[in-house]
């Protein structure tokens, strides 16, 4: 019984460092590829023409919009930076604005990291 107790709390802490980490490496990667193109968040500061792309807060509007799940989320998320196209896209105004994105070559990991953060840190 305690022997099984133990067990369970193991994999509880192994799940919740497993994920701290998981959100922290997605910010990491973030900054180091994403952010020179995205912005984190749209302010009333933002100089709107500016922006070389949609700000990571709109942009996770916008997906959860159309995928819900977090399943469904992260999904999109790695096919659409493995491949990005018009026909998946969640924002063809974005396309018509600045030109389709250019495919991110980061290992999957790295964009299952990235799209988690996304999803837990923006509504
Ligand atoms: C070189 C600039 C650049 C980089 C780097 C970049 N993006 Fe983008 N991104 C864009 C532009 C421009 C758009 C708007 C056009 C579009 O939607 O394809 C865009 C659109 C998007 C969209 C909306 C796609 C859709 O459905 O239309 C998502 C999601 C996204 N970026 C995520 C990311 C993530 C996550 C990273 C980092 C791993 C990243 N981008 C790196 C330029 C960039």
């Amino acid at each position: 019984m305690v022997g099984y107790l133990i067990d369970r709390i193991m994999i509880i802490f192994l799940l919740l460092t497993f994920n701290i980490y998981g959100e922290d490496s997605g910010y990491q990667i973030y900054k180091n590829s994403c952010a020179q193109c995205h912005i984190e968040k749209t302010t009333e500061f933002v100089d709107n023409l500016s922006l070389k792309a949609p700000p990571i807060d709109a942009i996770t509007r916008q997906i959860k919009y159309h995928y819900r799940k977090k399943e469904e989320f992260i999904q999109y998320l790695v096919d659409f930076l493995s491949q990005p196209d018009a026909e998946k896209s969640v924002c063809k105004p974005c396309i018509k604005r600045w030109g389709l994105m250019p495919q991110i070559d980061i290992p999957d990991e790295e964009k299952q990291s990235v799209a988690l953060w996304m999803f837990k840190n923006f509504k």
